[in-house]
């Protein structure tokens, strides 16, 4: 049965899905790409050891772990800096001030909040997983524009990455309902709402590439 929580979460993707714009121009398509990489490479398992670090539930922490070991074992690190190297753009950790100030505003209220703020974090993984399976596709069609040749990245995300979008959700899901004897409905409804949408911003700002000021979804 859908719940509040699934509520929450499918509005985000909803809502994430509308406003995902698609572009022609090289330029842009070669922008977003920047973007993306230079946000994702230095900063995603980090973010999943921190969110892994602070949560409560076994079973949660135990599909976040088995999550980092994909990434490690895999390099997706590695594997996202090949597959935009071979589209011709050069991975930067700086490459924009755009991922400067979007990732001040994830990390800040989210991923290096303390105290420790288990459900904005899984919740802000729990939706960058599952777009994953909408924006992926993107991504790849923007390298195929650009002469890319190395397509091992978007082949182990997106679609073939369902796995990973479902364990994150039941992570989520897990300490969600774990913490229901500590903080009652309205607290815990509300700590996913602002991880959730703080993910989904966090991405369209960096896959919209005409995007300037910051988007905060309504
Ligand atoms: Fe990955
Ligand atoms: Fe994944």
């Amino acid at each position: 049965m859908k719940d509040k929580l699934d509520t929450i979460m499918q509005e985000t993707f909803q809502e994430f899905e509308d406003k995902l714009r698609k572009y022609d121009s090289k330029e842009s398509q070669s922008r977003v790409l920047g973007r993306y990489s230079s946000a994702i490479i230095p900063n995603f398992i980090p973010w999943l050891k921190l969110t892994q670090d602070s949560l409560n539930s076994s079973e949660a922490r135990e599909e976040v772990r088995k999550n980092i070991e994909d990434e490690i074992k895999g390099d997706h690190p590695g594997m996202l800096r090949r597959f935009v190297s071979s589209a011709g753009i050069v991975y930067s950790p700086d490459t924009s001030l755009t991922n400067l100030r979007d990732l001040h505003f994830i990390n800040g209220d989210v991923f290096y909040r303390s105290p420790p703020s288990s459900l904005r974090k899984i919740a802000a993984l729990a939706v960058m997983e599952n777009t994953s399976l909408k924006f992926i596709p993107v991504l790849e069609s923007y390298a195929r524009s650009l002469g890319g040749k190395d397509f091992e990245y978007t082949q182990v995300h997106g679609e073939a990455d369902i796995e990973h979008a479902k364990d994150l959700y039941d992570a989520l899901r897990q300490e969600f309902d774990y913490l229901s004897k500590d903080y009652p409905l309205g607290f815990r409804e509300k700590a996913v709402r602002i991880g959730a949408t703080h993910a989904a911003e966090f991405l369209l700002n960096i896959l919209n590439a005409d995007v300037n000021d910051y988007l905060t979804l309504d």
